[in-house]
């Protein structure tokens, strides 16, 4: 008997020793908007399948799915979907959704695109989708990790970006990325609250502050705390929250639930 839900792995990258990303068949008759998340797991033990949100790291045109994830050491799901192969099955439940869309966000002039830790995965997605290059004509990646290898996923993406033959020429002058680490030296470091409430970032990139309403749009993802902390930020230069249902200035996604691992 088939289970309609199952995919396979394709391929598996490590990227350290807590994060790695993957790729799985996609099924035919699956659409979803980049920045969107779907349910993805595992048999259990007991048969009844362990199954967690994840954001979907390929872009909306892509003919396979990509996954960017934590190993939590004693977590239900990661401990085991670490291991994976090309060839294994992978279950996954094709109900996407999710508020990182560009439905949700008024037209603007300028993307800000704010995420810490694995809450780059989205932006994995959007940044290679043709759409967030038509509809902004800046877009800044702003992505911030306690150490330099955890944005290696992330830096490679956007170094890969530019060559890419599809959104390449799109990409050109309007892409402005900005990695910071927090508890690791390197050239640029910081929370990215600290980072624009202070005008470093501006400064460091070069690009007219503060945010402001008119043509600034802010899409984040990251912990709980640092979406609260980030939303003050953003409510503070009279930016205001959208949804799929009321298009706004910013939208907001979790990255993951909990206080720490
Ligand atoms: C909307 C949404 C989208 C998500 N997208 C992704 C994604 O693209 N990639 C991904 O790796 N996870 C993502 N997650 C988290 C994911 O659902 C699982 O929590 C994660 O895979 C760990 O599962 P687990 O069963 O091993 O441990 P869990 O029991 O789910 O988690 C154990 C603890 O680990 C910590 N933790 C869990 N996930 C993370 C994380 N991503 N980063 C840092 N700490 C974490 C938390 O403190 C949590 O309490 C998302 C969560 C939500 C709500
Ligand atoms: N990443 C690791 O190396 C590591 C190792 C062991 C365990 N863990 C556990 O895994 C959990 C998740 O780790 P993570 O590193 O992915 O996520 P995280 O703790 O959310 O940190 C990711 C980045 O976000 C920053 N940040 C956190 N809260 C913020 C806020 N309120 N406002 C602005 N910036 C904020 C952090 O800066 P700061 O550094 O200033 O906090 C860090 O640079 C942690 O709770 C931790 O217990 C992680």
């Amino acid at each position: 008997m088939t289970n309609p839900d199952l995919q396979t792995v394709t391929k598996v990258t490590h990227w350290t020793d807590t994060l790695f990303s993957f790729r799985v068949t996609r099924p035919a008759s699956l659409r979803f908007r980049s920045g969107e998340f779907v349910m993805i797991g595992l048999p259990g033990d007991n048969g009844k399948p362990i199954l967690r949100a994840y954001s979907i790291a390929s872009p909306s045109w892509d003919d396979e799915l990509e996954f960017y994830s934590i190993k939590v050491a004693n977590g239900p799901l990661t401990s085991r979907l670490q291991h994976v192969q090309p060839g294994d099955p992978i279950i996954l439940r094709p109900k996407p959704v999710g508020t990182l869309v560009h439905d949700a966000l008024k037209p603007g002039f300028r993307l800000w695109m704010l995420a810490t830790g694995t809450g780059f995965a989205p932006f994995a997605s959007l940044l290679r989708d043709p759409e967030t290059w038509e509809k902004n004509e800046r877009v800044v990646m702003m992505h911030t990790c306690r150490e330099a290898g955890e944005l290696e996923y992330g830096r490679k993406l956007v170094e890969d970006l530019q060559n890419d033959p599809l959104i390449g020429e799109l990409v050109a002058g309007k892409l402005h990325y900005y990695p910071t680490t927090t508890r690791e030296a390197g050239p640029f470091m910081g929370r990215i609250t600290d980072n624009l409430t202070s005008g470093k970032v501006f400064t460091d990139l070069g690009l007219p502050g503060p945010l402001d309403p008119e043509i600034d749009r802010a899409m984040v993802c990251g912990s709980l705390a640092f979406n609260k902390d980030v939303a003050a930020v953003l409510d503070g230069f009279g930016l205001h929250e959208g949804a799929n249902s009321a298009p706004g200035d910013y939208v907001i996604e979790k990255a993951f639930v909990g206080d720490g691992v």
